[in-house]
């Protein structure tokens, strides 16, 4: 056992609060860590590939399987007849069928599996199935699907004030349009499910998902049988980023159907250019604005219209669509507002969760707006900023009349803009590019303030389990998932702190239906807030009882009885932890427990989007500085300065990775990532040559992240705060210096489209 470790803040012997190496990290480097398909197949089993629609919108006319049957090691061909249960899937809109049916709706579009040995031998023989689809007229672009009136679900309108009045009285208007892409998600790990036939029609299915209760319901569902015949198992994912909050499920309702209908275990893997023809992304969006201020760069009247680009199906886009709007006054005070989303239906695959859920879409429309007004009013951006940031005792509630209590923005931003030497350094960029004809440097800080809590208010709960054995060695299973992004290692460091054992005395087990049963997805950055207290409850439960056993023996207080550093400490007596569990064992005390939490204070109304849908708001700032090619519109992000605000960490090390994570990921949604349809609906960028994540040379050489020292204001796990998904609109000041570093050498920001590839930066010098 190690010497437990110093804890950062208290400099108590804890576990929370240091950096803890995440859990998995040896075992990934070693390669033995286990993904879905390094599990060991059972034999007999099955392979099956998609079969997918060629067209964007049509009538199914016939499907002809004959060739592919005809592939020596082909078992089946799988459609819609071979479902027991409901042939439409359980998503909450009811909006999707499992294989499509009469009619086919995206480039894509899952029609039927080829069943075979081996995976390859599927593959090969899906590509011989025939179809005769009859072409309908499909809707490709947003602003046709809203002249058309084409949604997946009603628009919602958010007002306060008189946005009209204010912005007719405004000394000054700007009127803009934007458009937005949407992502790839690009987890390394692709979509896979694994289904096994138990006995008397019961099912195990192993699956890369975020939300396993919405895959056994999903499943169950489709096989007409009651949740509790399914079991969903999870023990992590290569990475998710929102695109295995649904899409998995759908893998795993078309792997179960094939199941059922072969008696055999069948295990789907999509390749990558499947992956990324058939599942959703980040939700395109397109917007018009027209802002008014007055000349000192105040906000007076924002009339916004969003229209995000859903896909063929609702899936998330309302929600999505929703945290959009809450996140449309990012840091700022928007006195007289007036917002229109629409959520537009096109014949695209269906766009789904995206790290930051819609906030990115909302952040980035607000911070384009304040960088055009100082550039209209010659200000600096940063005072524009300043200008307008939510107040503390005033202008202090939000749009949707949520009270912003726990504001840190202004000393937030102002020691950011201090350290980095923002200010010192606009002036250095200008000289700088006043003496180079070609490269030209761009500066920007902008910050973020993000809603945390799920704005579904019933999926704000979480659950765990806690088993201490005999041996004082302890397990620990939650609802939530693990992606990579360290939920399982902090819940582990909360378990042992509640214990008082060391951290490698505690070990977090695979996501698993029957054990937590009804648990949220893993999502909206929640995790360890509600799983982490839910494992903080469970372990206190077993420490009472221990407690109280102790407080017996010795004849003190139960209150009295201290765990620390595997330690049992009375007034009278000092034991060791595993000396107390063997005793209590031996005196049949319960020595595991459930925990579960709700998070406290939310509410709101859907129909206005009025309330307080969030627990509180993590807060960040990044100043981005970058350089442009003037002549081929290439870009560099040169250097980075983040001053992020996590609450008291539980983990330092985990959190700056998904700081730095979240941000080069949204550098490359805004800078290099770019998903093209092209006329027929087929998108053309499915694979790694043509559709460019950053790698590791795009990371700025100068990446420097600090945290915020302050603990949440609001009662949260050891005074942390959620960071999964925060970070990632840091990176809209790297879009901000693009367009800072454009207007610098004499082009045109304001036309400006994101993401900021090499070609929209030459459009702005047509
Ligand atoms: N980090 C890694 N390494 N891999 C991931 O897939 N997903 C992000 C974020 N960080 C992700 C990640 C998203 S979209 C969310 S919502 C959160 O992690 C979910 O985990 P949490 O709630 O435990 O932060
Ligand atoms: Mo994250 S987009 O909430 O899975």
């Amino acid at each position: 056992m190690n010497a437990p470790e110093l804890n950062a803040f208290t400099g108590a012997t804890r576990a929370a609060g240091v950096s803890h190496a995440h859990e998995s990290a040896r075992a990934q480097v070693e390669g033995a860590a286990t993904y879905i398909d390094d599990i060991p197949e059972v034999r007999g089993t099955l392979h099956a590939a998609p079969v997918c629609s060629h067209a964007a919108h049509g009538i199914l006319r016939g499907v002809d399987v004959s060739a592919a049957l005809a592939v020596p090691g082909v078992r089946a061909v799988i459609d819609a007849g071979d479902i027991p249960g409901d042939t439409t899937l359980a998503a909450f809109a009811l909006d999707e069928p499992v294989f499509a049916l009469d009619t086919v709706q995206f480039v894509g579009q899952v029609i039927a599996l080829v069943v075979a040995d081996d995976v390859m031998t599927a593959r090969r023989a899906a590509r011989l199935v025939k179809l005769d689809i009859e072409p309908l007229d499909a809707v490709l672009s947003v602003h046709e699907a809203h002249a058309l009136e084409h949604y997946v679900l009603p628009a919602v309108h958010v007002k306060r004030g008189d946005a009209q009045a204010a912005l007719r009285r405004a000394p000054h208007q700007l009127e803009g349009r934007f458009e937005v892409g949407g992502q790839e998600h690009f987890y390394l790990e692709g979509q896979i499910a694994y289904v096994l036939p138990l006995e008397q029609n019961q099912w195990w299915v192993y699956t890369s998902t975020q939300h396993p209760g919405e895959v056994q319901h999903w499943v169950s569902h489709a096989l007409g049988l009651s949740n509790h015949a399914v079991t969903v198992e999870c023990r992590r994912m290569g990475g998710g980023f929102g695109g295995k909050e649904t899409q998995a499920g759908h893998l795993a309702v078309w792997a179960a159907v094939a199941a059922n209908k072969l008696r055999c275990p069948v295990k789907l893997r999509l390749d990558r250019d499947d992956d990324f023809m058939i599942t959703g992304k980040r939700h395109p969006f397109a917007y018009h604005y027209r802002v008014g201020f007055d000349d000192t760069g105040l906000l007076c009247g924002l009339d916004l219209e969003m229209l995000a680009n859903c896909g063929f199906s609702a899936d998330l886009s309302g929600p999505v669509a929703d945290r959009a709007i809450f996140h449309a006054d990012n840091a700022y005070f928007l006195e007289d507002v007036a917002i229109s989303s629409y959520r537009c239906r096109t014949n695209t695959q269906s766009h789904t969760a995206f790290r930051g859920f819609g906030g990115p879409q909302g952040v980035i429309v607000i911070e384009r707006i304040l960088s055009d007004i100082a550039r209209t009013l010659g200000m600096e951006p940063l005072d524009v900023r300043l200008r307008n940031l939510y107040g503390i005792q005033e202008r202090n509630v939000t749009h949707y009349q949520m009270k912003v209590e726990d504001n840190i923005l202004e000393p937030l931003i102002s020691q950011l803009a201090l350290t980095s030497g923002y200010r010192e350094r606009r002036e250095q960029i200008a000289a700088w590019n006043a003496n180079s004809p070609v490269i030209k440097k761009g500066l920007a800080l902008t910050p973020v303030k993000f809603g945390i809590s799920f704005t579904a208010t019933l999926f704000n709960q979480g659950g765990a389990l806690v088993h201490v054995y005999t041996d004082g060695s302890v397990q620990v299973n939650h609802g939530g998932t693990e992606m990579g992004q360290g939920l399982n290692t902090k819940v582990a460091q909360i378990v042992a702190d509640e214990l008082g054992v060391p951290f490698d005395r505690v070990l977090s087990t695979a996501a698993d239906t029957s054990k937590v049963p009804n648990a949220s997805a893993t999502a909206a950055s929640a995790g360890t807030d509600l799983n982490g207290r839910a494992a903080q409850f469970a372990a206190r439960h077993v420490r009472d009882n221990l407690a109280a056993f102790v407080a017996g023996l010795d004849g003190v207080g139960a209150g009295s009885v201290q765990f620390e550093a595997g330690q049992v400490i009375t007034d009278k007596s000092t034991r060791t932890f595993e000396d107390v569990v063997a005793a209590a064992y031996a005196n049949r005390i319960q020595l595991w427990s459930d925990g579960f939490y709700r998070t406290p204070k939310i509410h709101y109304d859907k129909a206005t989007l009025t309330g307080r849908p969030f627990y509180y708001f993590a807060y960040g700032a990044a100043v981005s500085e970058v350089a442009i090619d003037t002549l081929t519109g290439e870009s560099r992000v040169l250097k980075v300065d983040i001053l992020h605000d996590v609450g008291h960490s539980i983990n330092p090390a985990l959190d700056i990775g998904q700081i730095e994570g979240g941000f080069v990921q949204g550098m490359g949604w805004l800078t290099n990532e770019q998903l093209v349809w092209n006329e027929k609906g087929k998108l053309t960028t499915h694979a790694p040559s043509t559709y460019k994540i950053p790698a590791t040379g795009d990371i700025p050489a100068h990446l420097k992240v600090d945290l915020w020292p302050e603990a949440n204001r609001e009662d949260n796990v050891h005074g942390s705060k959620a960071v999964g998904e925060p970070p990632f609109m840091l990176a809209i000041s790297v879009f901000e210096a693009l367009r800072d570093a454009v207007a610098q050498a004499g082009g045109q920001p304001k036309g400006m489209n994101a993401p900021g590839t090499a070609e929209e930066v030459l459009r702005a010098f047509d």
